[in-house]
């Protein structure tokens, strides 16, 4: 019998580094993706249990405690893995919540293995929660758990927090499982989401497919009353401040700039490798913007990281070919001996390999064509200390709400994309600086504890559980 805790997360993923140590020792994985790291930050020290998929397939694992926090391990064979991970969730779901810029497949099996993997984490949460424990539910992979949580504990407290963006009506009715999908998550008594349109969406798929009673704020559905509202996520503000400061991080971010030539301007992008995040379009800006000589290879170069994710997803699989054929044509065509113009490493970096990459960029490039949230260009602002750096940001991410002093863009507009590059990398010192300070505040007051803080103490009118994760921060 596993301990139970008073506060149970379930995700998808663990944040559980895949080598755990001869002696048990567990490091924390920081996975390249926006839950993990969000996560990571507010439950390091928390007395609470993480339940999730610690990757690969086969039998569960135990796994050891990362210090106050309890890991639970749910495990998925083979076809669960391709049904559930890579197929519903990641080429029906994903694609279509994120305005269907990839076609979503629909497949009926999916749909069964995607019932089944959700019934085992709902299984998994309701094992390990003590009575009149909160259950806080993340993400598009578990839509139906708190229903089913509901069902086997009615005792508990049950969240539910959409990294994701949640769509339109439009594209949610194409969905075959559409009032199964919609009920699954008001099971919850607090649904949140990144933005506010988001709740907004589901008031109007509630009334229309369930016949409840819904406003942006509430939904009322067999008796039972679900809250909704938009609870933006956000970073480890003080971490990364923390980073950028040390003096070997500083250091390194001196030396990037000299082992890249002294250009006159470095731009930088960091995504994880997936077609939601405009790396196409960004890339084909770009390279008119060399054909134009509108940019200099010997004066400007763009630093585009990126890190594997989904690859044995088909479409996952062709982004990369194409992207790696377009770097090579414009390396090919534009670099000179010695001089690329597009530094391309596709891999994972450490923390302060990132933050030196973040405090060298003169331009920070993230133009998704949608994004849930985007930390990336959160992270970039919190390691901006010094105030310089313009950051080009996306209309459609879901952080344009809040870096509202960003260079707004919309990526689907080629031209669009290359006037604004060029504004950001002509901006006056002033202007930059005036625009940083701006974010730099609203983040110091938004950080991931205070995003925490406001979904939990929504979620629980007592705020018994915000106070008790505030003081183990
Ligand atoms: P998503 O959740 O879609 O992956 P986000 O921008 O919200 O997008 O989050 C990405 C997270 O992954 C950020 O915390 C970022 O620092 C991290 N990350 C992105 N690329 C890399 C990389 N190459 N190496 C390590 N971490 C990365
Ligand atoms: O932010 C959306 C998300 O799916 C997160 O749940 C996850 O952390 C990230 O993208 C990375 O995706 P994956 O877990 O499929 O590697």
């Amino acid at each position: 019998m596993m301990r139970q805790s008073s506060l149970v997360v379930v995700a998808n993923r663990l944040p559980l580094d895949d080598n755990v140590a001869p002696d048990g020792a567990c490091e924390w994985r920081r996975n390249p993706g926006g839950l993990a790291s969000a996560l990571h930050s507010i439950l390091r020290q928390a007395p609470a249990t993480w339940v999730g998929w610690a990757g690969g397939a086969g039998p569960p694992r135990p796994l050891p405690d990362i210090g106050t926090l309890r890991l639970r391990s749910v495990a998925l064979t083979e076809d669960e893995l391709r049904g559930y991970y890579e197929g519903f969730a990641n080429s029906t779901l994903w694609p279509l919540y994120h305005d269907a810029v990839e076609p979503p497949l629909f497949d009926r099996g999916w749909w069964e293995t995607y019932l089944v993997v959700n019934r085992r984490f709902a299984e998994a949460a309701a094992e390990v929660a003590e009575q009149g424990a909160a259950v806080w539910v993340q993400d598009y992979h578990l839509q139906l758990v708190p229903e089913m949580l509901r069902q086997m504990r009615p005792d508990l407290l049950i969240g539910f927090f959409m990294h994701v963006p949640f769509p339109p009506p439009e594209l949610f009715m194409q969905l075959p499982r559409r009032a199964e999908l919609l009920r699954g998550m008001l099971g919850a008594d607090l649904v949140g989401f990144q933005r506010p349109q988001a709740a907004h969406n589901i008031a109007q798929l509630a009334t229309k497919l369930l016949g409840a009673q819904a406003n942006d704020r509430t939904i009322t559905l067999g008796g039972r009353t679900t809250r909704t509202g938009a609870f933006p996520v956000s970073i480890d503000v003080a971490e990364m401040q923390a980073l950028a400061a040390r003096p070997d991080v500083v250091a390194h971010a001196r030396e990037l700039r000299g082992l890249l030539g002294q250009p006159r301007r470095i731009l930088l992008s960091v995504d994880r490798l997936d077609y939601t995040k405009g790396i196409e379009h960004r890339l084909t800006a770009y390279r008119e913007l060399l054909r134009d000589g509108l940019v200099k290879v010997r004066d400007t170069v763009l630093v585009q990281v990126a890190v594997p994710s989904r690859e044995r997803v088909e479409s996952y699989r062709t982004l990369r070919d194409r992207i790696e054929g377009e770097v090579g044509r414009i390396n090919g065509e534009y670099g000179r001996v010695g001089e690329p113009a597009i530094h391309y490493l596709i891999q994972p970096f450490d923390r302060a390999e990132l933050a030196a990459l973040y405090q060298t960029a003169d331009v920070m490039v993230v133009t998704p064509l949608r994004d849930g949230m985007n930390l990336v260009a959160k992270e970039f602002v919190a390691a901006r200390e010094d105030g310089s750096g313009a950051l080009v940001l996306s209309e459609f991410a879901g952080a344009a709400d809040e870096l509202n002093d960003a260079f707004l863009v919309n990526p689907h507009d080629v031209e669009g994309l290359k006037d604004t590059l060029l504004r950001a990398m002509e901006a006056e010192p002033a202007d930059l600086a005036t625009r940083m300070e701006r974010m730099r505040a609203h983040l110091r007051s938004h950080d991931i504890m205070a995003w925490a803080r406001d979904y939990l103490s929504t979620l629980d009118h007592t705020g018994r559980l915000a106070e008790r994760l505030a003081r183990r921060a």
